[in-house]
């Protein structure tokens, strides 16, 4: 069953996915090479819970840390650590999820750490743009199926690949809920988008093929060809006459306390 969230629900998902966005963005601001993907993580943490969030990541199906944090080859679920330092032409995907007020608010970014090669550069730029396709055919009476769909497209037409064993997910009250969004498929096929569906969408696209595996700690998703891959995610709402990105806030939001830890 596929839960549609009440206006006061609606209310509250606006709250914790703006809370999730500033935090990305505070973070995307401070980040510096030579800096641990740990100490990024300790910063989200600080962050969150001065607010009176709380980490959705941290102590999820034992999950130890306040964020994801996927360098390079890593396409997801990457843990941050002191023994991973950033470095000049890397690219780092940070995963924030956010619980406010009961509700989760989830969205991820890939940012480029100084020079980065121009084929990286391009596998960043196409990443971002198949989640923003995905997201411009939400709509009441799209199916799910049309997300996957236009996403595939445009990466293979960019001659990249699209991971098929991660997905978006339904969220809400829960962080993984129904429905299941794929980010490959067919246009028409899958459950029909109705007003007051929440759901992320975020595709995970490789330089090199799709395959990916499970490193040794249970979490770290790498490519098998050790390619590398970019994400971005975004939460949005299906409303009466389309949707609304959930995880974003405009410039003049952003106040002199948004940029204190
Ligand atoms: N934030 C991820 C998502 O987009 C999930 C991370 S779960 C964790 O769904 F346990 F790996 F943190
Ligand atoms: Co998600
Ligand atoms: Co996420």
């Amino acid at each position: 069953m596929i839960n549609i969230k009440s206006a006061r629900e609606i209310e509250i998902m606006r709250e914790s996915c703006k809370m999730a966005a500033k935090t990305l963005h505070f973070l995307s601001k401070n980040l510096k090479i030579g800096m641990t993907t740990e100490e990024i993580n300790e910063m989200c943490h600080q962050y969150t819970i001065n607010r009176g969030g709380i980490p959705a990541t941290l102590g999820y199906h034992g999950f130890t840390k306040s964020l994801c944090t996927s360098l390079n080859e890593v396409i997801c679920h990457g843990i941050p650590s002191t023994k991973d330092t950033l470095r000049d032409g890397d690219i780092l995907n940070l995963d924030v999820t956010t619980i406010w007020k009961g509700f989760h608010g989830d969205t991820n970014a890939t940012f480029l750490i100084g020079n980065v090669k121009p084929e990286v550069k391009k596998l960043v730029d196409v990443a971002y743009e198949c989640m923003m396709k995905g997201i411009s055919v939400c709509r009441p009476g799209a199916h799910m199926g049309d997300i996957g769909a236009v996403i595939e497209e445009m990466a293979h037409g960019h001659g990249l690949s699209v991971v098929h064993e991660y997905c978006g997910h339904g969220i809400g009250r829960k962080f993984h809920e129904e429905p299941q969004v794929v980010h490959v498929g067919k246009k028409g096929t899958g459950p029909e988008m109705r007003p007051g569906m929440t759901f992320t969408i975020e595709p995970m696209i490789n330089l090199g093929k799709r395959h990916c595996k499970v490193l040794n700690d249970g979490w770290t998703v790498v490519t098998k060809d050790k390619s590398w891959s970019a994400q971005f995610e975004h939460t949005i709402l299906i409303t009466e006459d389309g949707h609304e990105i959930l995880t974003q806030f405009s410039p003049e939001e952003w106040t002199e306390a948004d940029d204190k830890i």
